[in-house]
């Protein structure tokens, strides 16, 4: 393991930590420095984001913070928080055609709730999605560690039987993954493939960036050959190079596909896939449970831990 793996590997370890979390969601500078990746609490905050960026061609999705719920209160009402999320985007004119659209956790509907946290979290996701279809646009389930993807894609196969726009994601890290691209490229089916962002063991992940890169290539072969509707969710310059490459090979128009960044990362090159005319989405995530997503932001770019000291510092 190299120093940039034993840091990735160390900040993916404190994510889960409820100690570190308390004290830095409490200290007084870090929500300012947490702006760069959240563009603020509160609803209004997002659909400003999200109708800033779709002036400027980009496409949005929007998930409200949030993971590992334990409390059906809180499922309760991070799904309140959907649904009035996706009214009033609709009031801003900006589900229309798709233009933007909600991700969401199970593990935040209370899938982990015991009993019957499954059932619970996929009543408030079809709430949500019945919401959104009616507003004109679309729900993609985020994908989580990997003791959750079968759980997630039952939930999928469950949702899409009303809902057949739902969209899945999956990570190019796991083993399964290819197989699992086979299974969803059908007519219809939207896949958004990314590396991957938990801590995974040996046994069902890839630990090696270039194992990840090879892997997260043959998906997109499966993904760019078969029937469904590709999103790649990526940074990395060469995999979109290749994601533009595979797609005219397998004879797609720029309307069959979509790629995917998250919010405050690489704005110069959304702008340039977006205004080149192919889709782009930008992933915003917005509310106070920013913890974990910070967490991952800075184990995948260790700069951005250098960056979120030195906010601490200039105001410390
Ligand atoms: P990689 O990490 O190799 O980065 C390539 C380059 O991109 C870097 O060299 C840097 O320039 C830039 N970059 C990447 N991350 C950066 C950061 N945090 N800060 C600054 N620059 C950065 N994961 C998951 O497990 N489940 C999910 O549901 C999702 N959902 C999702 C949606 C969308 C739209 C995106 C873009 C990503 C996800 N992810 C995710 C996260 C994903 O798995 C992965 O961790 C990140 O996208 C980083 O991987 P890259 O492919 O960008 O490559």
């Amino acid at each position: 393991m190299d120093a940039s793996d034993l840091l990735r590997s160390s900040l993916l370890q404190l994510s889960k930590s409820d100690r570190l979390r308390e004290v830095i969601e409490k200290a007084p500078v870090s929500r300012s420095v947490v702006r760069r990746f959240v563009p603020g609490s509160d609803r209004d905050d997002v659909i400003a984001a999200a109708a800033d960026l779709t002036s400027s061609g980009r496409l949005a999705t929007i998930d409200y913070l949030g993971e590992d719920t334990l409390d059906p209160e809180q499922a309760r009402r991070t799904k309140d928080a959907y649904v009035a999320l996706v009214t009033g985007l609709r009031e801003r004119g900006l589900t229309e055609g798709g233009a933007v659209e909600v991700s969401l956790k199970l593990s935040a509907l209370g899938q982990a709730l015991p009993g019957d946290g499954p059932h619970r979290a996929l009543d408030h996701a079809r709430e949500i999605c019945a919401v959104a279809s009616e507003a004109g646009t679309t729900v993609t389930l985020d994908m989580e560690d990997h003791t959750r993807t079968d759980l997630t894609l039952d939930g999928l196969r469950e949702l899409r039987a009303d809902f057949p726009s739902v969209g899945a994601v999956l990570q190019a890290y796991l083993h399964r993954t290819e197989q699992d691209c086979r299974d969803l490229a059908y007519a219809g089916s939207r896949v958004r493939l990314c590396k991957g962002a938990y801590q995974e063991p040996e046994s069902v992940a890839f630990q090696s960036g270039a194992d990840v890169d090879r892997s997260f290539v043959r998906c997109l072969k499966v993904l760019m050959q078969g029937k469904g509707y590709p999103m790649v969710a990526t940074h990395d310059p060469r995999l979109i190079e290749i994601a533009g490459a595979l797609a005219a090979q397998a004879g797609r128009d720029s309307g069959s596909f979509e790629y995917q960044m998250l919010y405050g990362i690489r704005p110069e090159e959304q702008r340039r896939i977006s205004d080149r005319g192919d889709r782009m989405r930008v992933y915003i995530p917005y509310g106070d449970e920013w913890y974990g997503y910070l967490m991952r932001r800075m184990a995948e770019k260790p700069a951005n831990v250098v960056f979120f000291l030195r906010g601490l510092a200039a105001r410390g």
